[in-house]
């Protein structure tokens, strides 16, 4: 469904992306993992057309994407989420919600959200999307509290539901369990599966590694900003090479 080829980023001096390949398959959950400063961001800014790549090939269901603004290539049907949080924190939480629906309606964005006359009808249908979602993820009774009051596990879900808001057909991820305590982590990828069941392919950037091996069917590990290892979580589990990078960035605790 979404394949990168031979994906290259520099910054500076600093190739932060290197030769990166890999394929997410439709429906699947694929984990790109690997220790801090490996690159995984910068891959998902790439794909979302945040940056743009030196070298290498984007294809969404056999279209480059490559050279798309960000805003094509979320109409395209792919959304993400950022590892560090992006709301907006004075609006309320069914707002930031609708912001993320806002590109499938007919009007004005500030419009929809400040409910000024004459858009009664989209307001109400992009107010019941927006709930559908918060009740989904569990976030219904802060509707209408400003996002910036909700509690740090709660703003990570908020995120999901504004990027899934989108109607995305492929959802990116980045580090959605960095901050959640042991019991959110697991409702979290509980959440994760359904979405997978409703037909939804993930792509996800995550440090712990029981999230990733119980969640992934693909894991892709980088490292220095190279592919270092993929395949299926067990296999990627046993290969030395991981564990080297894993116990020289714990040492460090880099993570
Ligand atoms: N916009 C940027 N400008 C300069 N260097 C960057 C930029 N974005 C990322 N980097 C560098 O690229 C490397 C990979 O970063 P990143 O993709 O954020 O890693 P990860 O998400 O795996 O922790 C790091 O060394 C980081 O400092
Ligand atoms: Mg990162």
């Amino acid at each position: 469904m979404l394949e990168v080829k031979e994906l290259t980023k520099s910054f500076g001096g600093l190739i932060a992306v290197n030769r990166v390949s890999f394929k997410a398959r439709e429906g699947g959950i694929l984990a790109l993992i690997g220790p801090n400063g490996a690159g995984k961001t910068t891959v998902f800014n790439l794909i979302t057309g945040v940056s743009h790549p030196d070298e290498g090939t984007i294809l969404f269901r056999g279209q480059r994407i490559n050279r798309l603004q960000p805003f094509q290539i979320a109409a395209l049907g792919i959304s993400r989420t950022f590892q560090n949080l992006e709301l907006f924190t004075n609006l309320t939480v069914a707002e930031n919600v609708m912001v993320g629906a806002f590109r499938k309606s007919r009007v004005g964005f500030l419009r929809s959200v400040f409910r000024r006359p004459g858009t009664t009808k989209e307001d109400h249908s992009l107010y019941r999307e927006a709930m559908n979602l918060l009740v989904q993820l569990g976030l219904a009774h802060y509707a209408d509290q400003p996002a910036g009051n909700l509690p740090f596990g709660q703003q990570r879900l908020l995120e999901i539901a504004r990027a899934l808001a989108t109607q995305p057909q492929i959802l990116l991820l980045d580090e959605p369990a960095a901050g959640l305590n042991p019991n959110e982590s697991r409702e979290l990828a509980v959440f994760l599966r359904t979405l997978v069941n409703q037909g939804y392919t993930l792509i996800l950037v995550e440090h712990d590694m029981e999230t990733v091996m119980s969640l992934a069917d693909e894991v892709v590990v980088m490292n220095f900003g190279t592919v270092l290892a993929s395949g299926v979580p067990a296999e990627v589990q046993q290969n030395t090479e991981v564990i080297a990078a894993y116990l020289g960035d714990e040492e460090e605790e880099a993570c």
